[in-house]
């Protein structure tokens, strides 16, 4: 029954769709770490649901941090982040109150709660929860950054349509890759080919016209992430990660690199070829060469093992290799439509029809992404503390 995740640095996540408040503790936080209210909003924005692709619940997330943080820094010690639900109409809820909907939690959760679940909103199972996540990624982002690490994730294919929506895919490049995740920060709407953003959010109203809802694949990039992070057997860097994107509502796959049409290719192809460089900047790109970084190996020398490719996105023995991480997270589409449909009276064991009434997203994944994003710092922050301590992160 626990809520709570992470090693060293750990999340635990509370609340209800239509409590009053929502929220998340961190704590084995380094203690000194600048905390950016601006980052934090700025971050929850990216969340929010913005015009008539999204949901009409607009909730303003005037977040407020009440531990662990004095005179603008962490301290250490458990940090605390409350958010207040004030845009709520449970009574959506209570006509539906024993009609479980096709795809949500609403049947699994009495199944194990027994029926003392909050039910209005999707209780505790709600997406509104990830708002608190987002806060929380609001204080580790700008600590990971400011040790050279850079996450960012675009829609990569949107469904809903006989034809996929593609955005054109990350650069292999990793100095063309950090300028996309830096375009990324800003974009509400996040695609690299902009000329995706349009046709993409018509084929979300579409979707929303017709009654129907639509899901999509994310692709996510991390630079910057030292080589040798990961714990074999059971906490590979794959398996934290991918533990951390499943607890994100609507998440239904994640794969790294392009795992699941990519490991079909014959082993001389997918293999990623090693080669050293001596600055990764390239041989006349006339900038200083780096040394390694801490955690590189060998350490004591002057150049750093790259791939040619990188089929197997950043980690080998679940370890990371130095390379991008790049991993893709499958998003379905919402369950709550609009549309009649097929589903069980809890109450009387009856067969029966559903017509929902309340206000959803007709799509997750444009809101999901920077769900993503922060999910994905915890991991990072957490698995970096556990290898160079919780004082690795502090400014
Ligand atoms: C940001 C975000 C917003 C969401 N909005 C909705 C919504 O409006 N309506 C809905 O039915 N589900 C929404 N979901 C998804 C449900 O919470 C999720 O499908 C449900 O809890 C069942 O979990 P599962 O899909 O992981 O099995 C949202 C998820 C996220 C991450």
């Amino acid at each position: 029954m626990r809520n709570t995740f992470g090693n060293v640095l750990t999340v635990t996540l509370f609340g209800e769709s239509h409590g009053p408040e929502i929220g998340a503790v961190l704590d084995g936080l380094a203690p000194g770490m600048t905390v950016s209210e601006e980052r934090i909003r700025k971050l929850l924005s990216l969340r929010r649901p913005a015009g008539a692709i999204s949901t009409a619940r607009a909730e303003a997330d005037e977040f407020r941090i009440v531990s662990g943080v004095f005179e603008g820094r962490t301290t250490g010690t458990p940090l605390t982040i409350l958010i207040p639900n004030t845009n709520t109409k449970s009574t959506d809820y209570e006509k539906t109150r024993f009609l479980p909907r096709p795809g949500h939690a609403d049947y699994t959760a009495t199944c194990k709660y027994h029926g003392f679940e909050d039910y209005r909103g999707g209780g505790h199972f709600s997406g509104r929860l990830t708002a608190a996540l987002v806060a929380a990624g609001g204080i580790l982002l700008p600590a990971l950054e400011k040790k050279g690490i850079r996450i960012g994730t675009h829609i990569a294919s949107l469904g809903g349509g006989e034809e996929f929506l593609s955005d054109r895919p990350f650069s292999a490049g990793n100095e063309e890759l950090e300028k996309e995740i830096d375009a990324l920060s800003s974009r509400a709407f996040p695609v690299l080919d902009l000329t995706m953003e349009a046709p993409m959010k018509e084929r979300i109203l579409a979707a929303k016209e017709a009654l129907d809802s639509v899901g999509g694949i994310l692709e996510t990039a991390v630079t910057g992430v030292p080589a040798g992070l990961g714990e074999p057997w059971f906490d590979t860097l794959e398996g934290a990660l991918s533990h951390a994107l499943f607890s994100i509502p609507a998440v239904k796959g994640v794969e790294f690199g392009r795992a699941f049409t990519e490991v079909l290719l014959p082993g001389s192809a997918y293999n990623d070829a090693f080669y050293a460089v001596s600055n990764p900047d390239g041989e006349d790109s006339g900038k200083t060469v780096k040394t390694p970084e801490k955690g590189q190996i060998p350490p004591e020398s002057g150049f750093i093992v790259r791939t040619k490719t990188n089929h197997n996105g950043g980690v080998n023995g679940g370890i990371t290799n130095g390379m991008p991480l790049v991993f893709r997270t499958a998003v379905k589409p919402t369950p709550s439509i609009m549309r009649e449909q097929e589903t069980v009276d809890i109450k009387t064991g009856e067969n029966a029809l559903l017509h929902i009434s309340g206000r959803h997203d007709p799509a997750i994944i444009h809101r999901a992404r920077v769900v993503v994003d922060c999910m994905s710092a915890m991991v990072l922050a957490d698995f970096l503390s556990l290898k160079y301590g919780t004082d690795y992160l502090r400014d």
